[in-house]
C-alpha cells in the first residue's frame, strides 16, 4: 500500500459543502480584492492566536519581509536566525537590505539555540528570528530575554507551527511578530498561496497593511515603498472554514504522532520530542535514522512518501557564501542535515498507513536500539 507524504484531498472532500459557499459566497460579491472575506479571516486568526490584530498577504515569505520592514530592518542590520529551516526565512532579511547572522539550534527540537544567539549579538543586531520548525516551539522566555534586555524584535517565523503552543500560549502570538505560511500543506494550508502576520502593536499591523498594498493607505498615495501582497479574497474564504476545524486538526496529527511513537519503540530511530510545556502542532513527524539512504530506498521502493527538511544548511547554501560561513561553524544543524527524515504525516493519516511506514522503515533500519 502506497502511502503519500500529505494527501489533501481527504480534508478538502471533507469540508467541501462548507468551502464551496464560502467560495461562492465571495464569487457572487464581487469583491476579488480586500474582500470582507479578509478582515473576517485576519480577525479570526488574531483570535485564534492570542494577538490583536492579524493582516493578511501573499505568502508566508512575504510575511517575513513585511513583519522585518514593518520592524524597521534594514541596510546594516543583523538579524540572528537559524541555519536549519526553509530558505525563506534568512531570504527576506535579506531582501530587506540586512545581514542574516546564523546561531546553531538545539539538536533535540531543531530549533534556535538561546545559548548560540546570546553570543551571535553584536552591536548591529536588531531582532532575532526563530523558527518553530516542524510544528514544535522554539524556547520562547531565553529568547524573549535577550530581546528585552538588548532591545531587540523577536519575530516568530510559524510558518510551520500554527495550532502549536509554548507553555500554554499559541505560537505566532508571542514575540512581537509572528509570521504565517498557508501553503497547501502547511498545518492551516490554502488552496494556493498565502500568508499573514499577527502583531500586539497597532503601528506594526498598520505598517504591514500599508506595506503589502503598494506602501499605500490612501488610494494612489504612497508613503514608501511597497508591493502588491495581498491576501487572495478565495484562498481567505477558504482559510475561515478551516481555521474553524484547527484544534480537531492539531489533535488528529497529534493522534498519529503517537502512533508513530508506538510503532517506533525499540528501533534505532530518534523519534521527535515534545518538551515539556509545549503543544507540537506536528507539521510534520521528522526522525533521525544513522544510514538515511538506505532508509529512503526501502521507503521508495515500497512507495512511500518521505522528505529531508533540510538537507543543507542555509550557512553552506551557495547563496549565503558571501557571508563567509563554512562547514564546521553550525555542527547541529550540520549534524541534522545529514540524519533527519520527514514521514507522512496528515490529520486523516490513519493507523493502518502509518504501521505500513514503519513496516518498511523495520526492514532497512534493523532492531538494534540506539
Ligand atoms: C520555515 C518556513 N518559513 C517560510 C516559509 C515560506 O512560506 P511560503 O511558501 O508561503 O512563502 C516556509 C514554507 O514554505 C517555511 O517552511
Amino acid at each position: 500500500m502506497a502511502v503519500p507524504l500529505v494527501d489533501l484531498k481527504a480534508q478538502t472532500q471533507a469540508l467541501k459543502e462548507e468551502i464551496r459557499e464560502n467560495v461562492l459566497a465571495v464569487l457572487e460579491s464581487t469583491q476579488y480584492i480586500n474582500g470582507p472575506s479578509v478582515s473576517a479571516f485576519e480577525e479570526q486568526l488574531a483570535a485564534y492566536t492570542g494577538a490583536a490584530y492579524g493582516v493578511g498577504c501573499a505568502s508566508g515569505t512575504d510575511a517575513l519581509y513585511l513583519a522585518l520592514r514593518a520592524c524597521g530592518i534594514g541596510p546594516g542590520d543583523e538579524v540572528i536566525t537559524t541555519p536549519f529551516t526553509f530558505v525563506a526565512t534568512a531570504e527576506a532579511i535579506c531582501r530587506c537590505g540586512a545581514r542574516p547572522i546564523f546561531a546553531d539550534i538545539d539538536p533535540i527540537t531543531y530549533n534556535l539555540d538561546p545559548a548560540a544567539v546570546a553570543r551571535a549579538v553584536t552591536s548591529r543586531t536588531r531582532a532575532i528570528l526563530p523558527v518553530h520548525l516542524f510544528g514544535h516551539a522554539a524556547d520562547m522566555d531565553p529568547l524573549l530575554q535577550i530581546a528585552r534586555a538588548k532591545g531587540l524584535k523577536l519575530i516568530e517565523d510559524n510558518a510551520q507551527a500554527l495550532g502549536g503552543t509554548y507553555k500554554g500560549c499559541p505560537l505566532g502570538g508571542i514575540g512581537d511578530v509572528g509570521c504565517f505560511s498557508f501553503y497547501p500543506s502547511k498545518t492551516l494550508g490554502a488552496a494556493g498561496d498565502a500568508g499573514a502576520i499577527v502583531t500586539n502593536h497597532s503601528d506594526i499591523a498598520e505598517k504591514v497593511r500599508r506595506l503589502r498594498d503598494h506602501g499605500s493607505s490612501r488610494s494612489y498615495y504612497h508613503e514608501e515603498h511597497g508591493l502588491n501582497s495581498r491576501l487572495d479574497t478565495i484562498q481567505a474564504a477558504i482559510l475561515s472554514v478551516k481555521l474553524r476545524h484547527m484544534d480537531r486538526f492539531v489533535e488528529q496529527r497529534n493522534r498519529v504522532a503517537a502512533w508513530y511513537d508506538e510503532a517506533l519503540e525499540g528501533l534505532p530511530v530518534k523519534r521527535p520530542v515534545v518538551m515539556e510545556g509545549c503543544g507540537h502542532a506536528f507539521g510534520y513527524y521528522t526522525i533521525e535514522v544513522d544510514n538515511r539512504a538506505t532508509v529512503q530506498a526501502a521507503l521508495n521502493a515500497r512507495r512511500i512518501g518521505n522528505a529531508v527538511y533540510y538537507p543543507l544548511s542555509l550557512h553552506l547554501q551557495p547563496v549565503f557564501a558571501y557571508l563567509g560561513y563554512g562547514l564546521g561553524d553550525f555542527p547541529k544543524s550540520e549534524y541534522a542535515q545529514g540524519n533527519v527524515l520527514s514521514l507522512p504525516m496528515y490529520p486523516e493519516l490513519a493507523r493502518a498507513q502509518v504501521e505500513e511506514v514503519v513496516g518498511a522503515l523495520k526492514d532497512a533500519v534493523g532492531q538494534k536500539v540506539r
